[in-house]
C-alpha cells in the first residue's frame, strides 16, 4: 500500500507524526509538510520519502503516479479552503486535487475551534465529493485514560477509514 501524508500548519502536528509512527510495516509513506508545519520528530526505521511543499514537479503531483490513499493530518483551515475551492498552488493542495479528480481515497482532519460557517461549508463540499472529513474529536467510549490513549483512538479511527489494520483502540463490544 502507498499513502501520501500531508501535515499542515495547525495545532496537532503531533497527530500527523503519530499517524505515521503507528502505521504497520509495509506501507510506503510519502510525506509533504507545509512550511507552517514544523515536523520535529524523525521517523527512525521508517522508509519515508519526503517532499518540499514547493516541489510541484514531483511525482506525487501527477495522477499517473499510483497512490492508494491520502491523509491531511492536521488540515489547517487555509489548506481546507484551498482544497475545497480547487486551488492547487503547492504540493499538498495539488496532490489532493489530483486525488479528488482521480476519485481516490482522501481523508482530511481539519483542526480549528470553533468552526466558522466558511470552514463548515468547505467541509460539506468535500464530504459530498467522498472526501472523509474526520476532525480529531475526542472519544470517551474506548477506555481512554490518557492523552496517549485518546490519540491512539483518533488515529485508529483514521486507519479504519483508510482500511489500515491496527489494534490502537478497543472496539465497542470487544
Ligand atoms: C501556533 C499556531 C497555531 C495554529 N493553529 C491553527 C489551527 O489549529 N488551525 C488552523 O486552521 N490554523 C492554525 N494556525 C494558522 C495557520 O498556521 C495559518 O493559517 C497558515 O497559513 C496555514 O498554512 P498551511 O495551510 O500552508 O499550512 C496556527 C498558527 C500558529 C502560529
Amino acid at each position: 500500500m502507498r499513502i501520501v501524508v500531508a501535515v499542515t500548519g495547525s495545532s496537532g502536528v503531533e497527530l500527523g507524526e503519530r499517524f505515521i509512527e503507528y502505521l504497520p510495516d509495509g506501507i510506503e509513506v510519502h510525506l509533504i509538510t507545509t512550511p507552517n508545519a514544523s515536523i520535529v520528530k524523525r521517523f527512525e526505521g521508517r522508509d519515508i520519502k519526503e517532499y518540499k511543499n514547493s516541489d510541484i514537479a514531483s511525482k506525487i503531483a501527477s495522477g499517473s503516479f499510483r497512490v492508494d490513499s491520502y491523509a491531511v493530518i492536521p488540515c489547517s483551515m487555509n489548506t481546507l479552503g484551498k482544497i475545497a475551492n480547487g486551488i492547487a498552488d503547492n504540493l499538498v493542495t495539488r496532490a489532493i486535487s489530483v486525488a479528488i479528480k482521480e476519485h481516490r481515497k482522501v481523508l482530511i482532519a481539519p483542526r480549528e475551534m470553533p468552526l466558522s460557517p466558511i470552514a463548515l461549508e468547505n467541509m460539506l463540499k468535500l464530504s459530498r465529493l467522498n472526501v472523509v472529513v474526520s476532525p480529531p474529536i475526542l472519544g470517551y467510549y474506548s477506555d481512554s485514560k490518557s492523552l496517549d490513549d485518546m490519540e491512539r483512538f483518533i488515529i485508529g479511527k483514521w486507519y479504519d477509514s483508510l482500511g489500515i489494520e491496527h489494534s490502537l483502540y478497543r472496539r465497542w463490544g470487544e
